[in-house]
């Protein structure tokens, strides 16, 4: 099976506060987007990558994420106003003969390829399958007017991650339905889920965090300290 993967890495990354965009940003000395294709090419189940940047940045990502850690990939496109849009840029540069796309957060480094493994598997028995974790919190939905409208049951509800893989017809008939229609989501699940298809959830692992906001980074920092203890008590 010939998988595809789209790095939608083409936002502004504007809660984290810095000078330099969070894609940039170094985490132990290597960017943050160069992290999260290092950990995609360590799979061997990506078989293509587009990665997906802000329009302009092009010459910088390859110059600052691809060059200096000898990453390659098939395409660099330009992005678009939100996520979702960005994803569709992605997708227009998919080769018709894919089987699977599999979208994966720029500004998720932690993936591990055990973890890309399951989803991918799922998604090709599935047709459809996000990484995703139980939540610990109970969650609260929410009024517009800031009062608790319910509270869901905490053991149904799970947390979405990335990645999620998708045969790619439904990924892109889920696109483009949505597109037509007026719907945005901030993740691709959902719009495969509005065409009725059901999607799996496969357990993910709470390292594989979105680096979202400041504190994020000091919890990367953690992560990444772990990781290099392990490896030396490894060896
Ligand atoms: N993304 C994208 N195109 C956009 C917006 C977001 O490709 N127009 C990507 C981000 O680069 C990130 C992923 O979608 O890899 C998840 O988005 P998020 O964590 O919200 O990152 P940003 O949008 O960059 O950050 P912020 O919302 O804080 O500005
Ligand atoms: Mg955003």
């Amino acid at each position: 099976m010939h998988v595809t993967a789209i790095v939608p890495a083409a936002g502004g990354g504007t809660r984290v506060a810095g000078l330099v965009p969070k894609q940039y940003l170094p985490l132990a000395g290597i960017p943050l987007l160069a992290r999260t294709l290092l950990a995609l090419q360590a799979s061997r189940r990506v078989d293509s990558l587009i990665l997906v940047v802000p329009p302009g940045h092009e010459e910088r990502c390859r110059a600052e994420i691809l060059a200096p850690f000898g990453l390659t990939t098939d395409e660099v496109v330009p992005g678009g106003e939100d996520r979702q849009a960005s994803v569709y840029a992605g997708l227009l540069r998919t080769s018709p003969s894919t089987d699977l796309i599999l979208v994966h957060d720029g500004a998720r480094p932690f993936i591990t390829p055990p973890v890309i493994q399951a989803v991918v598997d799922a998604a090709a028995e599935a047709g459809a399958a996000v990484v995703a974790m139980p939540v610990t919190d109970t969650i609260k939905l929410a009024r517009p007017d800031g009062w608790v409208a319910e509270t869901p049951e905490r053991g149904r509800l799970w947390a979405a991650q990335t990645p999620q893989v998708f045969h790619a017809g439904l990924l892109r008939e889920a696109h483009i339905r949505a597109q037509a229609e007026g719907f945005r989501s901030t993740d691709d699940s959902a719009l495969v889920e509005r065409l009725g298809h059901p999607v799996r959830l496969v357990p993910g692992l709470a390292e594989n965090l979105k680096i979202t906001t400041t504190a994020d980074l000091a919890l990367a920092d953690q992560i990444l300290r772990a990781r290099d203890r392990g490896t030396e008590s490894a060896g």
